[in-house]
């Protein structure tokens, strides 16, 4: 009984929270409407079972990457997986001792990461801001409350079914972007993270995000939307920041879309079943 009310109200989440990102994206018609609209969800056919959940469907098997995959220039050796539960938060405790960058003199705490260590989708950013230096948890602020927006649109929990983390686990000053040597000094971390998660998908989140994973110097602009991979193994999708999609401009709307597209783009990838058009 219990399991089904929570899968009910896991529904009603996702169903909520994809028709306001659509309304947010403008997709599908549905209008856009500001904060005292109070339209969002309105004659949309809520209360129809077709809905938002992701439903997990059995992937193809492929033995060789999918074809918009970039072939692997130098495959790496298949890793040994170590126990995640053990070594994640061993490696959080020495991120909290961390001291390999100047970052660690200006901190207030370190942030590690967030969601199911199990997830098979993982998303990374680029920094913590204030409120996630304050928490200790990245993605807790308004780009994160974004962000929690967007997976529950693609019908997926944002505690249960992902797990979320940064390029660099403590606060720039004034939210500049992190240095190069602050990057590299904090990449052992991220790269290891990576390892014990075995995402299945990574979602890099721009530019410094896509810049570190990709080692590439092209902008975020030119590389979202196309299937990358990530050490010759993972399919890694770059996408807008939502920090990116907060900020108006003219290419907001454009720019929520594209994303959008992007992330259903993973869920394809990832075999979940895109929610029916309203
Ligand atoms: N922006 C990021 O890149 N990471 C966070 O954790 C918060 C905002």
């Amino acid at each position: 009984m219990t399991d089904f009310r929570d899968e009910a109200a896991q529904l009603v989440r996702s169903l909520r929270a994809y028709v306001e990102w659509q309304a947010e994206t403008g997709a599908h018609g549905i209008p856009r409407v500001g904060k005292q609209g109070g339209r969002l969800g309105q004659g949309l056919g809520l209360g129809q079972p077709a809905g938002a959940t992701a439903v997990r469907q059995e992937p193809e098997p492929s033995p060789t990457p999918p074809a918009h995959v970039e072939a692997p220039k130098t495959p790496t050796a298949p890793i040994v997986q170590l126990d995640r539960h053990v070594r994640l938060p061993q490696m959080a405790q020495e991120v909290a001792g961390c001291t390999k960058c100047g970052l660690s003199a200006t901190r207030n705490k370190t942030v590690f990461s967030r969601g199911n260590p199990e997830a098979a989708l993982m998303f990374i950013g680029e920094a913590p801001g204030a409120d996630e230096d304050e928490q200790g948890l990245p993605f807790v602020g308004k780009a994160g409350q974004l962000l929690d927006r967007m997976i529950a649109a693609m019908g997926l929990d944002p505690e249960r079914d992902v797990y979320i983390c940064n390029i660099v686990k403590c606060r720039p000053p004034e939210n500049r972007r992190p240095l190069p040597e602050e990057m590299s000094s904090c990449f052992p971390f991220v790269n290891e993270q990576i390892d014990l998660v075995a995402p299945k998908v990574i979602v890099a989140m721009g530019n410094t995000a896509v810049a570190a994973m990709l080692d590439t110097k092209l902008g975020i602009t030119r590389l979202r939307g196309q299937w990358k991979l990530y050490r010759g193994r993972i399919p890694l999708m770059p996408t807008y920041h939502p920090s990116y999609l907060l900020r108006p401009s003219p290419q907001q709307l454009e720019a929520k879309r594209q994303a959008w597209d992007d992330l259903q783009a993973v869920m394809k990838e990832l075999g979940l079943s895109l929610p029916k058009k309203a």
